[in-house]
């Protein structure tokens, strides 16, 4: 069915929704609806009587609830990411369901963002290899991702209307590269524009984002879609690549397109285009109904607890005092939370699970000889209704933890602390939980605090008195089961952060300019986003960027580095050793460091890859991690493209951002097609360039062998000289080159470079 032989009329209806998550079918021209859902972290089915068009908020049909994307990333183990979307495929598909509305996949800019759980990492990189596992996942079993929410979509905050004004550089290296090299590999079916502008312009408007950069620069050839109320002008939108406006509008957008083409002021052709990519969506997604019944959903909940075993970070650990031992002592289980976990975020994501795992019940089931007494310590909205005030709750909890051997404390955010929706105004924990967490601690010094929130908590200062401290993010239905396994050491945490933990939110690279105001925010931390900007400022921090413990111990070996100028990319050999007394996973992270003496201002370290290796104790075995080589490049703002600068790179193997444990040096030659040179520029870019460099310095010697010994020599004037055009040198040095004669050595070199 191609575009012409439909109405005008059919043409712009079917660029919007039939209702909140379905196209319209055209019944004469066989194009079937499709029915989508969300996302990213398990389906939130529409009520099966709803109202096609109408807003229902009424608790979705059951489906698994996986580990958010905060937990999922923090396993950093790309096969179980992959796993989770071929689950959520088999699922979509017993409903009867084609698209799924994520990964979502936007930068963690800032820890104030509310949305914070629904994604992966503060690192391109990281966010890059999740959201591509679980789209090929998904995709790879007949269900379509749709990745989101592009672009910069970093925060809640006036997020319909704000515009996020970003420099090239940290737009291209940090908040478009996760997206550019999904769509490039992975091919999502669908991309969902954001709500919010970048440099002025709204998303759905924006001709460079949604056509010049995703169609044109990454070939893109699936169904851009908007965020739900997004579209501000359909008719400007369709003009700057939007096809499909969600949810509908009643009507009113369909017939400002007909109203538009009418009059001359749309080209028919773009609305052509947008129904043909529609057409082919439609054929490829629509699916017959399920009622989800052939759905596996014990095997997907089994799924969810492993993910949940995986992504559990143990921050600390003094003693050590875990793993607790099962069989002997008495342990006091304290805070709300234990009983009523908290294990999703709020919003368009929140999925009514299959059902859930109790943490507490799992901790008495895991509990062989100890003996396990509960205190709920504090209130929660959506707990149980309390049964005395919350000074004798909290009393009736310290009393527990003075007669116990241990305790088990549960803290962490409610459902009203952050959500989809609004940002949070601070990271510290309910000040309630911190009161009763000092009392605790006056009375009985051994406590193991399990934090659970989808954005990171301040732990300082008082993680330093809590000898155990097990982050659980939101963990998904299954998470109850994990959380008593890693405390009675069922299983080995492995768990690593995908954002750093700071002392103080003040700290944090965006905290001057984080949500911005009066309809901009201005990300003036450039590319120094989460650890790039604490190690470049040398801040401290409370947890790294990639850091977790185990109960075992890991030894790091024999790095070797190859491979950077043969177009094959750049692999890295480490061999990883379990040097304590458990089975244990390790997960090792390579991070590059840019030659000294960069054009422009680099992070000190930044993540290439990382490989996750399960070990036996003593066992040890090789890691590859290969990445290629147009990763180690900076986006040039001058020569608008990627730039590879030549010189020696240092590549580390890490347990974490901070914890570098090998490092090797890695010769990288510059790209051939290198900036051009002109007589503006200075005689320090005609040094470095590898063509420009030995002309000129050829060309010197000839006039002024003195002034050439003298560069080589002279510190001081090769530095002074550094920042000067190449044409004032010569006039300085008396007009030792003509300009004619500067100028055909810069043709040269252009001839040279092609
Ligand atoms: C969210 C999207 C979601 C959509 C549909 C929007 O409010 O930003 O992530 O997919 O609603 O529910």
């Amino acid at each position: 069915m191609a575009a012409h032989d439909l109405t005008l009329t059919d043409k712009a209806a079917l660029t919007s929704g039939l209702g909140q998550m379905t196209t319209k079918p055209i019944e004469h021209a066989g194009i079937p609806s499709v029915t989508m859902s969300d996302g990213p972290h398990g389906l939130r089915l529409q009520h099966p009587d709803h109202e096609p068009g109408q807003l229902d908020l009424r608790p979705a049909t059951p489906a698994t609830c996986f580990p958010p994307a905060v937990a999922l990333g923090s396993s950093w183990d790309l096969d179980l990411a992959h796993r989770v979307g071929a689950a959520l495929a088999a699922e979509a598909a017993a409903h009867g369901i084609g698209v799924l509305l994520g990964p979502g996949i936007n930068i963690k800019r800032s820890p104030l963002c509310g949305r914070n759980f629904e994604y992966f990492a503060e690192d391109p990189t990281h966010s890059a290899e999740f959201g591509g596992a679980v789209i090929r996942g998904l995709q790879e079993n007949g269900t379509g991702a749709t990745l989101k929410h592009y672009a910069a979509n970093n925060q809640e905050t006036d997020r319909m209307r704000v515009s996020a004004d970003i420099d090239e550089r940290p737009l291209r290296e940090i908040y478009l590269r996760a997206f550019e090299r999904i769509v490039r590999r992975d091919k999502p079916w669908a991309v969902m524009c954001a709500y919010n502008g970048v440099n002025g312009v709204t998303l759905s408007e924006n001709t460079r984002l949604l056509t010049d950069i995703l169609r044109t620069e990454w070939g893109f050839e699936g169904l851009v879609m908007s965020d739900w109320g997004a579209v501000r002008n359909r008719v400007a939108a369709l003009r700057a690549g939007l096809d499909l406006e969600m949810p509908p509008t009643g009507g009113r957008t369909d017939r400002e397109v007909v109203a538009a083409v009418t009059a001359g002021e749309l080209d028919e052709a773009v609305l052509d285009r947008a129904v043909e990519r529609l057409v082919h969506f439609a054929h490829r997604a629509a699916r017959p109904a399920g009622d989800g019944s052939t759905a596996p959903y014990d095997e997907h909940h089994r799924l969810a607890g492993e993910v949940a075993d995986h992504s559990i970070v143990l921050l600390r650990n003094e003693g050590p005092l875990l793993p607790l031992d099962p069989g002997s002592g008495t342990v006091a289980v304290i805070g709300e939370l234990a009983r009523t976990p908290r294990f999703q975020g709020g919003g368009s994501s929140q999925v009514t699970p299959t059902r859930v795992d109790i943490p507490l019940d799992h901790i008495r089931e895991l509990a062989d000889g100890a003996h396990v007494e509960f205190a709920p310590g504090y209130p929660l909205a959506d707990g149980p209704e309390p049964d005395a005030d919350p000074t004798e709750v909290a009393d009736r909890a310290v009393r527990l933890a003075a007669a116990s051997d241990t305790v088990v404390l549960f803290l962490g955010l409610a459902q009203q602390d952050e959500s989809e929706g609004f940002d949070r105004d601070h990271i510290d924990l309910p000040a309630d939980q911190l009161a009763l967490l000092h009392r605790v601690l006056a009375v009985n010094p051994r406590v193991a605090v399990v934090l659970s929130n989808g954005g990171i908590v301040r732990t300082a200062p008082w993680h330093d008195r809590v000898p155990a401290l097990v982050e659980g993010f939101l963990l998904g239905q299954a998470g109850g089961g994990a959380l008593a396994r890693v405390l009675f050491g069922a299983v080995n945490p492995s768990g690593k952060l995908a954002e750093t933990i700071p002392l103080r939110l003040e700290d944090s690279p965006s905290f001057l300019t984080f949500p911005g105001a009066e309809g901009h925010v201005r990300y003036g931390e450039g590319v120094f986003v989460g650890y790039r900007g604490y190690d470049a400022a040398r801040v401290e921090v409370a947890f790294p960027f990639g850091h977790g413990l185990s109960y075992t111990t890991f030894a790091y070996r024999e790095l070797s580095v190859a491979g950077a100028d043969d177009g094959a990319g750049i692999v890295v050999r480490v061999t990883v050793a379990n040097t304590g007394e458990r089975a244990g996973r390790e997960v090792v992270q390579i991070y590059s460091a840019a030659p000294a003496g960069s054009p422009v201002e680099r992070p000190i370290r930044e993540l290439r890859g990382f490989a996750s290796v399960r070990l036996q104790p003593g066992e040890s075995r090789e890691v590859t991690i290969e990445f290629p080589r147009a990763d180690l490049a900076y986006f040039s703002v001058r020569d608008r493209c990627w730039r590879i600068e030549g010189g020696t790179y240092r590549i580390e193997a890490a347990a974490s951002s901070r914890d570098v444990r090998l490092s090797a040096e890695l010769a990288v030659a510059a790209d051939a097609d290198t900036a051009e040179l002109d007589v503006r520029s200075t005689l320090g870019e005609w040094l470095a360039h590898p063509i420009g460099g030995p002309l000129l310095l050829e060309r010197l010697a000839r006039s002024n062998a003195g002034l050439t010994s003298r560069l080589a020599d002279d510190a001081t004037l090769r530095r002074a000289a550094h920042n000067v055009p190449l044409e004032v040198v010569a006039d300085f040095a008396g007009g030792l080159i003509g300009r004619d004669e500067l100028a055909a050595l810069a043709d040269r070199v252009a001839e040279a470079t092609g």
